[in-house]
């Protein structure tokens, strides 16, 4: 038998997850959604594109969350995006009854299972998961720091007509606004940025990194990014599953690290068979490291806001 990874959430981006995943013939993929008929259409659509694929991956699709059962990786895709007129508490509450509910499923049926976040706002609904799963923290994480830095690769790469897997990038803190990308860190096949562009223009592709979910929602009118968030979250999957020891960023528990703990964040950090094997602490400028705790703050709010311990 193949390995399983299951995706909750079976619209843009979970669709997409299990698209990549059986495209890449890296596990069976079970596709769980609410919707009737629609993630077993997908699943039907999925399996008859693998023999083109030449990949052996199977799919399927559920209405079930029990159906989680067995899955090395859980994907949590399942969720609204921020809509017009529905404010962040909103969105937090029905996101924490969408996200809590598939947790809880993935501890029951899936107990040894790795856990990976999709579902907006990252660093919070990472955490929810981890309270409700009640798993080691090495065992869930949220995925926000490769799309942001995908996506500062990109501009990049665009900027400087280079091939975008030679630009390397780092992108902390929370998944949102206060996000800290870090050009020193980012490089062109080992050049540091700093030495090839102005700081203005990477203050611009810096600020155009924060805002490049807004600008994808804006030229989409409906609905936002989704395959760039899915291959992030594969990349993820595939860490795990063949024990890569990938340095990618993640939004993960801190314990201390960074001067911060009990909420989750985007650090850098080791991805491999053990989920988050290490974090690394980078030497941050002051700057940089008030940026960091900005973010954190903003995230730590929204945890208080949720008042878990009452829900729980
Ligand atoms: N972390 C990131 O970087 C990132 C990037 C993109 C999207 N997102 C977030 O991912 C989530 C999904 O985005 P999308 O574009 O796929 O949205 P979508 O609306 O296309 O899909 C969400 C799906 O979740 C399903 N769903 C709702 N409640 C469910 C439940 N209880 N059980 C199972 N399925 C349920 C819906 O039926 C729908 O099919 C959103 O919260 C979005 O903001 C995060």
């Amino acid at each position: 038998m193949n390995v399983k990874v299951s995706v909750v959430g079976g619209g843009n981006v979970g669709a997409n997850t299990a698209l990549y995943i059986a495209e890449r013939g890296l596990a069976d993929v079970t596709l769980i959604d609410i919707v009737e008929g629609m993630p077993q259409g997908k699943a039907l659509d999925l399996t008859q594109a693998a023999p083109l694929w030449h990949s052996g991956a199977r799919v399927t699709g559920s209405n079930s969350l029990d159906d989680v059962k067995g899955s090395a990786v859980v994907v949590i895709t399942a969720g609204f995006p921020r809509k017009p007129g529905m404010s962040r508490s909103d969105l937090l509450k029905a996101n924490t009854d969408i996200v809590g509910p598939a947790a809880e499923a993935v501890k029951k049926h899936a107990p040894n299972a790795y856990v990976i976040v999709v579902t907006n706002p990252l660093d919070v609904m990472a955490y929810v998961a981890w309270r409700k799963t009640g798993f080691p923290k090495q065992r869930v994480l949220g995925m926000a720091g490769v799309l942001d830095s995908t996506r500062f690769r990109a501009f990049v790469a665009m900027e400087l007509g280079v091939c975008a897997s030679d630009v390397q990038a780092m992108v902390l803190g929370g998944h949102g606004d206060s996000m800290v990308p870090l050009p020193r860190y980012t490089t062109v096949s080992g050049i540091p940025i700093p030495e090839l562009l102005s700081k203005e223009k990477i203050d611009a592709l810096s600020q155009r990194t924060r805002d490049g979910g807004a600008e994808i929602v804006k030229l989409l009118k409906t609905g936002s990014a989704y395959y760039a968030p899915a291959m992030s979250a594969v990349d993820m999957v595939q860490a795990i599953l063949k024990d890569e020891k990938r340095v990618i960023p993640c939004s993960v528990l801190l314990s201390g690290e960074y001067g911060l703990k009990d909420l989750f964040l985007g650090v850098p950090v080791v991805v491999g068979a053990a989920g988050v094997e290490r974090v690394i602490e980078l030497g941050l400028a002051a700057d940089e490291l008030a940026a960091l705790h900005a973010s954190g703050a903003g995230v730590r709010e929204m945890i208080e806001e949720l008042a878990l311990d009452t829900v729980a």
